[in-house]
């Protein structure tokens, strides 16, 4: 693992020189925030020593370097999920590699469905604890000593100080940010109304197919993580109708101009 971590590492300094420290990553159909970027270099996924590539519409899969604001950043465009078949392991190789060459703040974005009658489409949750029904976690296997340590604590996955910090800048731009608890679920099928109804009982607010694995490997490696879910649709059952995939890049699209204002103001924060 480390010896993978290290030839990534070659790869993507060689690219970038230095690491910027704030990483975001952009969720389903969030991409527009890239507009908002001065791009310095950008590499693709596939260039990269053990980084598979995306399958999905609407996740290309690349790594972008420019400034947002006045802040040099680091941008994910596209990320791999569970359901696409890859590993635990593959899917959180990328936030572990970037971790690995300096990265140190992360901002994790996602597109859920709301379960909790507050959180409706074109609306953002900040994401303030997780509950995990992927059914598996990236940290089994031999623990690697130089990430973390073999039973990380998981009281604090998301940065209460970062969680403020995003509040304030929220109500200072007057974008609605409700907070709430997301369950990861691997997908790639929608939830049953019933599978809903369960999780709304076990205190889910929100709910979608990303986020937990790369949250668990990061909080493992010691990383700040933020986290926000754009609400693209009521989850199955919540609401009348049915869902699919284009509705919610659709919805996704509709959010990111407040999405991008709240992630742009906020690097300049965290910068500070
Ligand atoms: N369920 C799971 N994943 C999702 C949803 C949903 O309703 N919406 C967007 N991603």
């Amino acid at each position: 693992m480390i010896e993978k971590l290290e030839q990534a590492k070659k790869v993507i300094l060689g690219k970038f020189g230095e690491m910027p420290k704030t990483l975001i990553t952009l969720g389903s159909g969030l991409g527009s925030l890239l507009e908002k970027m001065k791009i310095e270099a950008e590499i693709d996924f596939s260039q990269i020593p053990h980084f598979k590539s995306a399958t999905v519409a609407g996740h290309f899969g690349k790594l972008v370097v420019g400034k947002l604001g006045t802040q040099r950043v680091a941008c994910l465009k596209g990320r791999l999920h569970y359901y696409e078949g890859y590993s635990m392991d593959e899917v959180v190789f990328p936030f572990r590699a970037l971790a690995w060459c300096g990265a140190q703040t992360f901002f994790l974005s996602n597109a859920a469905g709301g379960i909790h009658p507050d959180m409706k489409p074109g609306e953002l949750m900040l994401i303030t604890d997780h509950i995990n029904v992927m059914g598996n976690n990236p940290l089994i296997g031999a623990n690697h000593e130089k990430l973390g340590t073999r039973f990380p604590d998981m009281t604090q996955v998301y940065s209460i100080e970062l969680r403020t910090k995003l509040l304030e800048i929220a109500d200072r731009q007057g974008v609605k940010l409700r907070q709430g608890i997301y369950a990861g679920v691997h997908g790639p099928s929608y939830e049953t109304p019933a599978e809903v109804n369960m999780l709304r009982r076990l205190g889910a607010d929100a709910i979608g197919m990303s986020t937990v694995p790369e949250a668990i490997a990061l909080n493992h490696m010691g990383k700040k993580i933020v986290a926000v879910s754009c609400i693209t649709n009521l989850a199955a059952g919540v609401g009348e109708g049915t869902l699919n995939h284009e509705e919610v890049l659709s919805a996704a699209k509709h959010i990111q101009e407040s999405f991008s204002l709240l992630v742009e103001e906020f690097c300049n924060v965290v910068s500070e």
